[in-house]
């Protein structure tokens, strides 16, 4: 039974633990000869991706976090103009927003009141198309989507999102291909994101297996006030989904920086009970990382970088690394999370706080 705890403690471990099988789940029918079909998103599809010209996502808290991603997959390799907003402020600023836009929400309830009440408004600002990302079938922003790409990560009961979130980041790669063959996504690159889709399980599988090193890691902070988390490009987005779910379910104050931020001010925090948690994957911007990281040991900071496997270690005494397995850049960001969940995870468990029901918050926001 999905919401059964099984032989785990909290149902977020459980929902960590049921990734894999979430994302394979997400695949499961939207391919013919692993082609995938525009009519995965709906009947009328194919109609609406031909029309648009640009794509606005709206969203709020993690699921906010995946379309930020997305927006850095959809400009970088498929030139499709994508802007993403807060949904609780696009929705009091009367945008400017032209009708040929595929308006994007994602949710995991399908029920959060201000993605709703944003669509809404994308509609009366005269919005022609919109498409849901959603993880609640039958739920008010699948009833007033055109199109509708549902996440089947099966009930999610932790208040901290995770499965939802990685099968939201699958459901945008699948969008990127559908939308990006209609721009500049190359047939290369398509085939790539699909083979990729088809071995992210195993690869999820494997980064699971850096659960025990994560849980004594976890010691560092269970005394610790503050924690930075760093990253670059569609790491930034993680850095920001790391500190998210440290802040909800540990209570520890977090905070996501764009590595190249540092100098303009967070630098002045570093000291040794800052840890700063750093996404380090193995991409064009890891050379700039490197030397954002050498910035902070030298002011005694604390580092803990997740990085390939294949890198060589910095060899500092301030930097704990923790190998992750070597992965493709495009799916990179999703295998990089998860660690960052178990991270949150153990560190609530070592404070003894309500890992599954948070104080303060609720698992779907249906008032303002
Ligand atoms: C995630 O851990 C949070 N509980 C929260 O930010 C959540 O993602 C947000 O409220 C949006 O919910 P939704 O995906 O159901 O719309």
């Amino acid at each position: 039974d999905s919401v059964d705890k099984g032989k785990y403690r909290h149902y977020m471990l459980k929902e960590i633990y049921e990734q894999a099988w979430a994302v394979s789940e997400t695949l499961e029918g939207r391919f013919v000869n692993n082609k995938l079909q525009d009519t995965a998103f709906g009947h009328n599809a194919a109609e609406v991706f031909d029309q648009i010209k640009s794509v606005l996502i709206l969203a709020c808290g993690t699921s906010y976090h995946s379309g930020l991603v997305a927006r850095y997959w959809f400009e970088k390799y498929a030139r499709v103009p994508c802007a993403i907003e807060v949904a609780s402020e696009f929705r009091y600023r009367n945008p400017v927003i032209s009708a040929d836009t595929l308006v994007v929400t994602i949710s995991q309830s399908g029920e959060t009141a201000d993605t709703l009440a944003a669509l809404q408004e994308a509609k009366k600002l005269g919005v022609k198309h919109s498409l849901v990302i959603c993880n609640v079938p039958e739920s008010s922003l699948v009833r007033e989507s055109d199109l509708v790409m549902m996440t089947r990560a099966g009930p999610e009961i932790g208040v901290a999102s995770t499965k939802a979130f990685t099968t939201q980041l699958v459901a945008l790669l699948l969008l990127l291909i559908a939308v990006g063959r209609r721009f500049e996504l190359s047939r290369e690159l398509e085939d790539k994101i699909v083979s990729e889709l088809f071995g992210l399980p195993g690869n999820i599988e494997k980064v699971l297996k850096l659960d025990e090193a994560i849980e004594v890691l976890s010691q560092r902070f269970a005394d610790k006030q503050n924690a930075l988390f760093l990253g670059r490009g569609t790491h930034y987005p993680i850095a920001m989904e790391g500190s998210l779910k440290l802040k909800e379910i540990s209570y520890i104050h977090a905070e996501a920086y764009p590595a190249g931020e540092l100098k303009h001010g967070p630098l002045a925090l570093i000291d040794a009970e800052m840890p700063v948690v750093t996404v380090a994957p193995n991409n064009n911007l890891l050379e700039k990382l490197r030397s954002n990281i050498q910035e902070v040991s030298a002011r005694g900071g604390q580092l803990i970088v997740f990085m390939d496997e294949t890198l060589a270690d910095a060899g500092d005494e301030n930097v704990q690394i923790i190998k992750m397995p070597s992965v493709a850049n495009i799916i990179s960001p999703i295998i990089y999370t998860i660690p960052l969940q178990l991270l949150s995870y153990h560190v609530a468990v070592l404070k003894g706080t309500d890992v599954d029901q948070p104080r303060n918050l609720a698992k779907s926001v249906t008032v303002e």
